[in-house]
């Protein structure tokens, strides 16, 4: 892996030039008062490093003669190692990370500014600890104060999100090997899931059985709070309760998936929980199934990433027409966007290091197309709460309809051809789903 990050590296200072970055590990998180949760480190950093300790820093600086790459990592100090456990070291983080020198992190200030005055830009992510923004600020000021003299300096500071972004979209082999496991292993926990649903049983405990899946196939943990949402709870996008008792003749809408070695995945399944679909539940739940599988068809190269959208939106509405549950023109009721009070997301994001992975999606008025190696879900539903009110000018929603929470989401793979659906271990047709 080593020589993976390194490319990265590499490829991310052949686009900044004669600049410098710089990017600090994540911060260590209170859980309550001095209890901390598990860390996690920077997806930045991590992508570009491979180091996963807190109280680091990576400096690229393409243009030095001696150091291009340079980290700040915590000093071997073995008793508070004892409390707060092993640590790398400057000595062995050379060789481990592969950096041309490493410092102890408390040597920042002092060796930090060498790095920077020749540099023309600064590149920061700002707003994610502001005692290290306060810090950057203050050394960049200082450089600003005494370019005059020396003649050399970054006069800007670049966000080196976007840069990253488009690296980080498209996935390695390594990469991909990673995603592939997070989502073996979610698959397999979203089957256990299934056949453990009955009548009667807790939403927490389907929770306690992806989870305990996860972590015992060696995953990190949840890639994000496992939504277990029966019956009309599964109309609350982001339920995470899970406390509710499952009652006979409702669906199960499980939202989950597992972080392993950094990658995510992210799997939404719905099921009936006595094994049979009512009729209302049927029919949106085959209406959302081809939207899904026409969304997923527009997963190509070169495609537009707006055109899963709009397709899901279109198959979805015209569906919803059928069922009396709009009415009016197509082409008016997806303009007007009549089909909102039951579809109010978006009908997929970026995966990787991140589960709202890196990588923009529009730049103005022109959507990003989809390329080889980008990962997207597709994640299409819909929602008739008991609360749900009709869009202006549309038909009251008969009481039979209400309750009902539907969303299919899988992980989809942009090939040189078309797409692989990642997930597609996981049942979702209507025959596979009922017993
Ligand atoms: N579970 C988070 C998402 O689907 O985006
Ligand atoms: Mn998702
Ligand atoms: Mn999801």
């Amino acid at each position: 892996m080593q020589n993976e990050y390194r490319q990265r590296r590499e490829r991310l200072m052949e686009k900044i030039g004669h600049g410098t970055a710089i990017f600090h590990s994540a911060p260590m998180a209170i859980m309550h008062n001095d209890v901390e949760y598990t860390f996690r480190q920077d997806s930045d950093f991590f992508y570009l490093t491979g180091f996963d300790e807190p109280e680091a820093v990576a400096v690229l600086a393409p243009h030095h003669e001696e150091h291009r790459y340079v980290l700040f990592v915590r000093s071997k100090d073995w008793e508070q190692e004892v409390w707060t456990g092993y640590r790398l070291g400057v000595e062995a983080a050379k060789d481990v990370l592969g950096a041309d020198v490493v410092y102890p992190i408390a040597e920042l200030d002092e060796k930090l500014p060498q790095y920077l005055e020749k540099a023309d830009r600064l590149y920061y992510r700002f707003g994610r600890n502001q005692a290290f923004d306060d810090k950057i600020l203050h050394h960049w000021q200082r450089l600003l104060a005494t370019y005059n003299k020396r003649g050399t300096g970054p006069i800007a500071i670049e966000d080196p999100r976007f840069i990253l972004g488009a690296l980080r979209q498209v996935k390695s082999e390594a990469e991909l090997d990673l995603t592939r496991q997070a989502i073996a292993i979610a698959a397999e926990a979203h089957i256990q899931a299934m056949q453990q649903a009955r009548p009667g049983r807790y939403e927490y405990e389907i929770q306690a059985g992806l989870e305990h899946y996860f972590r015992s196939k060696g995953a990190m943990g949840p890639a994000y709070p496992s939504i277990v949402a029966s019956g009309p709870n599964a109309c609350i996008l982001h339920y995470v309760a899970n406390t509710r008792q499952m009652q006979d003749r409702d669906l199960l809408l499980i939202d989950a998936g597992c972080a392993y070695g950094y990658y995510n995945s992210d799997i939404t399944r719905t099921f009936p929980i006595n094994g049979r679909f009512t009729a209302e539940q049927k029919a949106l739940y085959e209406l959302v199934l081809a939207a899904q599988k026409a969304a997923i068809a527009e997963v190509k190269p070169n495609n537009s990433y707006d055109q899963m959208h709009k397709t899901a939106v279109r198959v979805l509405t015209e569906g919803l027409v059928e069922l009396g549950l709009l009415t009016g023109s197509l082409d008016q009721l997806i303009e007007e966007e009549k089909y909102k009070p039951f579809y109010m997301h978006r009908t997929g994001h970026w995966l990787g290091l991140d589960v709202h992975d890196a990588g923009i999606y529009r730049q103005g008025d022109t959507w990003q197309t989809f390329q080889p190696g980008y990962i997207t879900t597709v994640e299409p539903g819909l929602y008739i709460g008991p609360e749900t009110q009709p869009a202006e000018g549309q038909p009251d929603i008969p009481e039979h309809w209400r309750g009902i929470g539907i969303r299919i989401e899988d992980d989809v793979l942009v090939t040189t051809t078309g797409h692989e659906v990642l997930s597609a271990a996981v049942p979702k047709e209507v025959k596979d789903l009922e017993h």
